[in-house]
This record gives C-alpha cells, sequence and structure tokens, in this order.
C-alpha cells in the first residue's frame, strides 16, 4: 500500500527483485538502529554527566562482560550481512542452466541485442515471461553497464571480455533499461526498454519479421568467407583443432596448462591466436584482430557451439525458448536453439 501511493523502490519484476529488496531493507534498519542508540546516548549522557552534577570526571575501569558484548553482537551482525550477501551474489551470478541466450553489445550510445534464433534489436529487448533468460554482454568501445532497475539487476559491460548476468522476469510489461556506467557525452541517452511478454505473444512476435538468419548459420557462413574452415576442417591431418565438441570443454595447451573453451577463449584464440596454443599443433594462425566485429565474434560463438551437439541429434522444437518453467531437459537448449535453422530466417 505504502508501494503504490509513495514508491520508496521500483516495481519488483523478477524472481530475485524481493531477495535484494530485503537485504536492502535489512541494511538500512541496521543502520537506523545503530544511529538512533548513538545519538540517544549522547544525548542522554550530555545531561546524565554534565558538569553541574558531575564537577570532577571518575575514572571507569574496563568490564570484561561489557568488552566481550560489544564485539561479539557486530560480529554476528556482519557475519549475517555477509552470509545473506554471500548467498544473494551467487544466486544473481549463477544463470540457471536452461536460461535462454541473449547476446548484447554495448557502443557509445546504444545497446544492440541478438537473439540466437534471428532476430536483432536496438535498444529493445522482447523476452517472455517467466523464463530466465541468460545475457553474454560485450562492449565495442568503452565500459557501459547494464541496469534494469525493475529486475535488480545491473552489470557493468567491458571492452575485450564477455561478462554475463542473467534475470527472470515475473510480470509482463515494458521496463527500463538503461546504462549505468558514465561512458561520454550520450550516457543519459543510452536508455532502452525490456519488453516483457506472454510466452504466446512472445512466438507471434518472434515469428514476425526479421532480416538474416539464425546466428549459428551466420557463423558458419563467416567460417566459409573468413577461410577459418580451411585448417579447421576437421578432418584428422588438419593443421587447427578440430572445433566440433570442444565449446565449454577443457583444452590442454602446449605449455601444459589447460583452460576451459569458453566464450573469453573463443574469442581470445580469434584475436590473440598466438596466445594459447593448443597441444599438438603449430602457432600458425594470423590473428582476426580488427577485422570481425563484435556481433561477428558472436556469430562465429554461437556456430562453434552449435558443433558440440552429436551430428544426428534431431533439432530442437522452435517453441522450446519459451517452454514453461516445468521443463525437465534443457541443460543444452541455448546451444539447440541456435542449431536449428528452422526456428526463424
Ligand atoms: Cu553506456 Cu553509459
Amino acid at each position: 500500500m505504502l508501494q503504490k501511493y509513495f514508491p520508496l523502490w521500483p516495481d519488483q519484476a523478477s524472481t530475485v527483485a524481493a531477495q535484494v529488496d530485503a537485504l536492502y531493507i535489512f541494511l538500512i534498519l541496521i543502520t537506523v538502529v545503530f544511529t538512533v542508540i548513538i545519538f540517544a546516548m549522547v544525548a542522554t549522557f550530555s545531561i546524565k554527566y554534565r558538569k553541574g552534577i558531575h564537577p570532577i570526571a571518575t575514572q571507569i575501569e574496563g568490564s570484561v562482560a561489557l568488552e566481550i558484548f560489544w564485539s561479539v553482537v557486530p560480529l554476528a551482525i556482519a557475519m549475517l550481512i555477509f552470509v545473506w550477501g554471500a548467498v544473494l551474489f551467487f544466486r544473481l551470478e549463477r544463470a540457471p542452466q536452461q536460461a535462454m541466450d541473449v547476446y548484447v553489445v554495448g557502443k557509445q550510445w546504444m545497446w544492440k541485442l541478438q537473439h540466437p534464433s534471428g532476430p536483432r534489436e536496438i535498444n529493445q529487448l522482447h523476452i517472455p515471461v517467466n523464463t530466465p533468460v541468460r545475457l553474454t554482454m560485450i562492449s565495442q568501445d568503452v565500459i557501459h553497464s547494464f541496469y534494469v532497475p525493475e529486475f535488480r539487476t545491473k552489470q557493468d559491460v567491458l571492452p575485450g571480455r564477455y561478462t554475463y548476468t542473467w534475470f527472470e522476469a515475473t510480470k509482463t510489461g515494458t521496463f527500463h533499461l538503461f546504462c549505468a556506467e558514465y561512458c561520454g557525452t550520450k550516457h543519459s541517452g543510452m536508455i532502452g526498454e525490456i519488453i516483457v511478454m506472454e510466452p504466446t505473444a512472445y512466438q507471434v512476435w518472434l515469428s514476425g519479421g526479421s532480416e538474416g538468419g539464425n546466428l549459428a548459420s551466420g557463423g558458419e557462413k563467416l567460417f566459409t568467407s573468413l577461410g577459418c574452415v580451411t585448417c579447421h576442417s576437421g578432418q584428422a591431418d588438419a593443421r587447427g583443432p578440430n572445433l566440433a565438441g570442444v565449446f565449454g570443454k577443457p583444452q590442454k595447451l602446449s605449455d601444459g596448462t589447460t583452460v576451459i573453451a569458453d566464450e573469453n577463449y573463443i574469442r581470445n584464440s580469434i584475436l590473440n591466436p598466438q596466445l594459447q596454443i593448443v597441444a599438438g599443433f603449430e602457432p600458425i594462425m594470423p590473428t582476426f584482430s580488427g577485422q570481425v566485429s563484435e556481433e561477428s565474434l558472436i556469430q562465429l560463438m554461437a556456430y562453434i557451439k552449435s558443433l558440440q551437439a552429436p551430428a544426428g541429434q534431431p533439432a530442437n522444437t522452435p517453441a522450446a525458448p519459451v517452454a514453461g518453467p516445468g521443463r525437465g531437459s534443457g541443460a543444452t537448449r541455448g546451444p539447440q536453439a541456435v542449431q536449428n535453422p528452422g526456428v526463424k530466417q
């Protein structure tokens, strides 16, 4: 009721919003309680021990019980805040396995958003309600920050490195998207909206017009036109490693270390191929730095991800990205969804 007539907080429109607010309110209450205690004691003692009554100060010796009390109580409060905050942080950082993927490229001064099945948007993101959405984000210039107050989600978007965030909207409607990192003259204009739709309405929107095919098929075209396919042919005598099944798996490098082939590893391997050489291969790959845009890198990424499904596996159904919360076998849904050219052309 208070929130309705005197809104101190934005609407709570995601699964984590109420949890973030609860911690925030707790911090405010703790602050208020201690502020009141301190000011009350200052006032009380300055009256009780004023000069007229106590003209000569008396020395008070320490009290073990009191010292333990004022050490243990703040420690307990601090640890409660730490554990509470850490649990919430892990929840905010870890996207559910079955989350649908959206790729975000920030630049001065706009947001470019890309659905794996094809549609691209600028300063707008359409998503289905009650569905976890994982964002893989990068900037093509300076640091930006993807901030949706109603979802209580904020994540810096960096040049040169992918960052991630996720949310699950619990209400349909249109919500503000802000850039929350000062990024130049038109930072304040780097805004947009998240449009949360019923799953059926989202399907209708998804089947509406869009340019180009899905991300993975775009990546496959680039893979050929840039010449990647000549070395990464997948043949036994190929000069580069076979990329099928590589994504998300540990890779043994020539210096003896092992890395997980995540988005940042793949990106780095395209732009700085001499840095991490897969064991058993020569450092002969040229850099593609400056030749491929962030969007093209994301397409290549989607293609390489799509290579991990075993050959002959039936394509996922187009409805999969908006399946209800009860779905069970969505662990590899992202890659499968981008793999299916039938979703969106
Ligand atoms: Cu982008 Cu501020």
